[in-house]
């Protein structure tokens, strides 16, 4: 590809304190801009952050996103370049995947492949590791294909798992770890890929 400017779409269902430091890391990049926050919620906290950031939104529906196109036109006729999944609950179709080849990326919050799949998001994730005893979780961020959570891994890294953890402390300790390294990683991953 050789545009000046990569244009990201940021895909967010919930509080969205990822997609916030994504949009602050690359606020003064000139190659890389964040253009549009995608959300299946019209309330979800995300979307004060894009209007406090005058940031588009788009505000996606079940029906076109399953068993339409998945938004794949919008988002070209958009100019988006690469996709950013940010606390995005819903499964890819495989149009979009198809129509972005490892140009979407997703944020974890475990050492997949454990603990990933289905109904393993937010806290459900965190009570399942400290339920198994574990001493470590981490995070992953991976390529999405078209199986949750089962994309090729771009980058782990592991905290510890404290004896007296609850889910929300765990949490907390996975958040700072994501805030800490997925926009370097996105930033790594949109320079191998797109130009
Ligand atoms: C993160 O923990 C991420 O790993 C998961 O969803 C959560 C989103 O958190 N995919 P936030 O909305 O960015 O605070």
């Amino acid at each position: 590809m050789n545009k000046e400017k990569t244009n990201v779409a940021v895909f967010a269902s919930g509080t969205g304190s990822n997609a916030e430091k994504i949009i602050q890391y690359f606020s003064q990049n000139v190659t890389i801009n964040i253009a549009l926050i995608v959300s299946n919620k019209q309330d979800a906290g995300v979307i004060t952050i894009a209007h406090n950031n005058k940031i588009p939104v788009l505000i996606i529906e079940k029906e076109q996103f399953f068993r339409g196109d998945a938004y794949t036109d919008y988002l070209m006729k958009a100019s988006i370049d690469f996709i950013v999944l940010a606390g995005f609950l819903w499964k890819i179709p495989a149009n979009l995947i198809h129509a972005y080849p490892n140009k979407i990326v997703n944020i974890h919050p475990s050492l997949l492949p454990k603990y990933g799949g289905k109904g393993m998001f937010g806290n459900n994730v965190h009570q399942a590791v400290i339920d198994n005893h574990e001493t470590e979780s981490g995070i992953t961020i991976h390529y999405v294909n078209e199986e949750f959570d089962k994309g090729l891994p771009i980058f782990q890294i592991k905290c510890e798992v404290h004896a007296n953890d609850d889910a929300n402390s765990l949490a907390k300790r996975i958040h700072q770890l994501e805030h800490t390294y997925f926009s370097k990683v996105v930033e790594q991953v949109i320079i191998k890929e797109t130009t």
